[in-house]
């Protein structure tokens, strides 16, 4: 397994999962780890990430000398190469001019990290690689042991390496797709350099966690709160393989789930699978209480209150429940460490954890805290669940409820419903549903007329919303073929009786959000 200390770089995690991708288990640390943990978790090798500082700049960041004196492989990325190389003896260059974005590099193909691999080769016959390059500082002397093995004009230093102590430097990004080869030289530093096992996958990983669960519930209960999104999905299906009927799962119906969701999710895991599943409807309760209410936040802390409330009612009527299960994934265990040492931005809190009243005081199971997005996608497959429910876009937990502008009604929601249906059985019909990251319907509460056969309309307005993204941090509106966007209106119009036009949503993120509220 690899270890990756990160220096705050947003490639951090990346890093993280084509590490992982590649087989070998990764783990994410702060940079000032100290001895004792790196040699407790016994890693193959050592990986310092990039960060947004300067190694020229006083107090800023350094790997723990010991890093280099443990006998382990190491990889310096960036700031990680700009570290290493003032730790060893080098020197860096400041700068306040900025290299972003695309670059070639000539490289020396004997180098272990680079050994067949190229993307084009010269005119002297050298290899050349297409990289990503991001920095602002560069390496100005390498340490005296190390050979520079890549370079730049702009970049004489582009990689170095000391090959007797496996030390390796590059100041580009093999993390990032834009460099084409950049799995395959993680590849040979992970498997080759390292000489880490390809051990990391969805079967293994699942023999794991089952283990694990069983050991730590034993023969107590355990419940989940069910939403049928990814994540609780798969706890739900990983957690009834472990321990079968000592798992209650409690699917709230809220009144603003997607059409036919409550169903899928009720067949899927209580018919099909066998999981014990109490479905609550609550759709009436929640309506009740959003009634009058217009205003954005204050809609969402009555959705998200109002869960806790039926959460906490139904969990009480169930004896001997010991532990709760969560769906936390690791992005969300990163990002809580680093929001604590005060390194990054603050995470939404998960509203079904603060809201358990205390007399439960029931421990958490968190299987999938070890695991990023795609990896629980692959372990839902191989646990057996339908690849449309693994696959599907996210959903906010608010529901419809953030997507009704305005006061929330149930005709509304039950328009929204079914305009949203078509617009994403066409976005599947036309091959496009996976080529965006988000799609959805947006209820617009306000009437526009229109003409329908020989009669005038005075109906809402349905907005359609499709974005390309990677992260959900920033997000280019898809662009979908009209002839789709003009099956998707045609249809809404003629099929839903009380919408009167559609339209479709060309902002990006920033400056607008996703979601509508
Ligand atoms: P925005 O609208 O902020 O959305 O660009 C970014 C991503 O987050 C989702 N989202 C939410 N998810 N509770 C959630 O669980 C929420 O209150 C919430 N608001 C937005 C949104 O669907 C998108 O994927």
């Amino acid at each position: 397994k690899i270890l990756i200390l990160d220096f705050g770089s947003q490639y951090t995690q990346l890093i993280a999962r084509r590490v992982r991708e590649i087989g070998v288990y990764s783990e994410v640390r702060a940079f000032d780890i100290s001895e004792e943990e790196i040699r407790e978790y016994q890693p193959n090798g050592i990986i310092l990430s990039g960060g947004p500082e300067s190694t020229v700049a006083e107090g800023s960041p350094r790997a723990p000398q010991c890093v280099f004196e443990l006998g382990l492989p190491v990889l310096g990325i960036c700031y990680g190469m700009q570290t290493m190389a003032e730790q060893l003896g080098g020197a860096v260059e400041g700068s306040n001019k900025h290299e972003f974005g695309y670059a070639q590099v000539t490289i020396d193909s004997s180098d272990d990290m680079f050994r067949d691999i190229k993307d084009h080769v010269d005119h002297d016959g050298k290899a050349l690689l297409d990289v990503w390059m991001s920095h602002g500082d560069k390496v100005a002397r390498a340490p005296d042991a190390f050979t520079v093995t890549a370079s730049t004009p702009s970049c004489p230093i582009a990689a170095m390496s000391w090959a007797e102590k496996h030390f390796y430097g590059v100041q580009f990004h093999p993390e990032v797709t834009h460099t084409l080869q950049g799995q395959r030289i993680l590849e040979h530093f992970v498997v080759g350099i390292c000489g880490a096992e390809k051990l990391w996958t969805p079967a293994k990983i699942i023999e794991d966690q089952v283990a694990r669960v069983r050991d730590q519930v034993g023969d107590r209960h355990v419940l989940l709160g069910l939403s049928g999104g990814v994540d609780s999905s798969v706890v739900a299906a990983l957690l009834h393989r472990a321990i079968g009927d000592q798992l209650t799962c409690v699917f709230v119906d809220n009144g603003l789930l997607r059409k036919n969701e409550g169903q899928q999710v009720m067949e899927t895991f209580a018919k099909h699978m066998g999981v014990k599943v109490i479905r609550v409807d609550a759709e009436a309760l929640f309506l009740d209480k959003l009634k009058g209410e217009a205003d954005p936040e204050a809609k969402r802390k009555i959705i998200g209150n109002t869960f806790i409330e039926v959460f906490d009612e139904e969990a009480s009527k169930i004896d001997g429940v010991d532990f709760l299960a969560q769906g936390t994934i690791y992005p969300d265990v990163i990002e809580s460490a680093a929001s604590k040492t005060g390194k990054a931005h603050v995470i939404k809190s998960h509203h079904n954890v603060g809201g358990l009243p205390e007399t439960m005081k029931l421990k958490l199971v968190e299987p999938l805290r070890e695991l990023f997005k795609d990896e629980v996608r692959k372990l839902g497959v191989e646990l057996g669940l339908p690849y449309d429910m693994v696959y599907r876009h996210p959903f906010p937990g608010p529901g419809l409820g953030v997507r009704i502008l305005g006061e929330v009604k149930k005709e509304y929601a039950d328009i929204l419903r079914e305009a949203d249906a078509i617009f994403i059985e066409e976005l599947h019909n036309a091959d496009w549903y996976h080529k965006t990251s988000q799609a959805f319907a947006v209820f617009l509460p306000v009437k526009s007329v229109g003409v329908v056969g020989d009669g005038r309309r005075y109906e809402w307005v349905i907005a359609l919303r499709a974005v390309e993204t990677i992260d959900f941090m920033t997000a280019r509106w898809a662009h979908l073929p009209y002839e789709l966007l003009e099956t998707v209106s045609n249809r809404i119009i003629n099929e839903i009786s009380g919408v009167s036009r559609v339209t479709y949503d060309v902002s990006s993120k920033p400056p607008a959000t996703i979601e509508w509220e």
